[in-house]
């Protein structure tokens, strides 16, 4: 087995990501930077120093799910929000507003545009999605709204044709419908300035691996400010809101981590 493939059967052990769900070439690049990063010249050097180096293993998961995403990632979240809140929203009002912060590729963002475009066949829905990432490089993929099958995994086939045009190279491109309500812009979570206000839904999910206990606790009070009344908040499957600000929302699904603003 060579120094690389031996690298990856312990990332998969005990960095707990399981390397040949990503192309080789994602996870090459990511361990070289923190090889160079770290002062290790080889695979080999560097798989000694990530079993022995405390700490190593979480840099390494963050280098490796830094810009992670898929559509309906979670399904069980996305079902409460196609199910229950977005048919909350539309018994009182057509305009929705959501921003998806910390859209990475566009994934999350296209995954709600997909929700509200099934339900404007049943429902009056005008729908804006905000959607924002610190990355820019991200944001340009996110724009072009082409992936890989591989990307397209958690859809089923009639959602895919539904919703995507299957190009001549073999990707798929996000149909223009889709497109037009996404607004992909640059903002920082760690501002403290919301991207947008009177929003009905903020989906900030799986950002926060990054902060600290009060960069996380003031980014909840800003989307405590961004959300309007009894809008709703949409986190991560592990992130949690901090003792200091808990207060600020009420319950709607403490499973899926969906809450109200108080
Ligand atoms: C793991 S991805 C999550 C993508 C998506 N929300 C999801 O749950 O699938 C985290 C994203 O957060 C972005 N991010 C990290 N720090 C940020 C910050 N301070 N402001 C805005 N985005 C940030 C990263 O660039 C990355 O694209």
């Amino acid at each position: 087995m060579d120094d690389f493939t031996a690298l990856n059967r312990t990332i998969e052990r005990v960095v707990g990501i399981k390397t040949s769900n990503y192309k080789e070439d994602y996870i090459r690049r990511r361990v070289l930077s923190r090889m160079r990063i770290s002062g290790n010249d080889s695979f080999a050097a560097y798989h000694r120093y990530l079993i022995s180096e405390k700490g190593e293993k979480d840099l390494l998961r963050n280098a490796l799910t830094i810009n992670v995403t898929e559509f309906l990632r979670d399904p069980e979240v996305f079902s409460i929000v196609r199910q229950q809140v977005l048919p909350e929203i539309l018994e009182r009002k057509t305009r929705v507003r959501i921003w998806c912060a910390g859209c990475a590729t566009g994934e999350e963002a296209y995954t709600y545009a997909m929700l509200a475009r099934d339900l404007s066949f049943t429902h009056e829905i005008d729908c804006t999605i905000y959607a924002t990432d610190i990355d820019r490089k991200v944001l340009e993929k996110a724009r072009e709204g082409v992936y890989d099958a591989r990307a397209l995994k958690n859809l089923k086939e009639r959602e895919i044709q539904k919703h995507f045009i299957h190009r001549d190279d073999g990707k798929y491109e996000a149909k223009p419908e889709l497109k037009a309500m996404v607004r992909f812009s640059y903002h920082d979570l760690m501002s403290n300035i919301p991207a947008a206000r009177f929003l009905d839904i903020v989906s900030c999910r799986n950002v926060t691996i990054y902060f600290n206990e009060a960069q996380k606790a003031d980014l909840v009070r800003m989307i405590h400010d961004a959300l309007r009344t009894d809008g709703y908040y949409v986190m991560g499957k592990t992130e949690y809101l901090g003792r200091d600000v808990e207060g600020l929302f009420a319950p709607f699904d403490p499973i899926q981590k969906v809450y109200t603003k108080k």
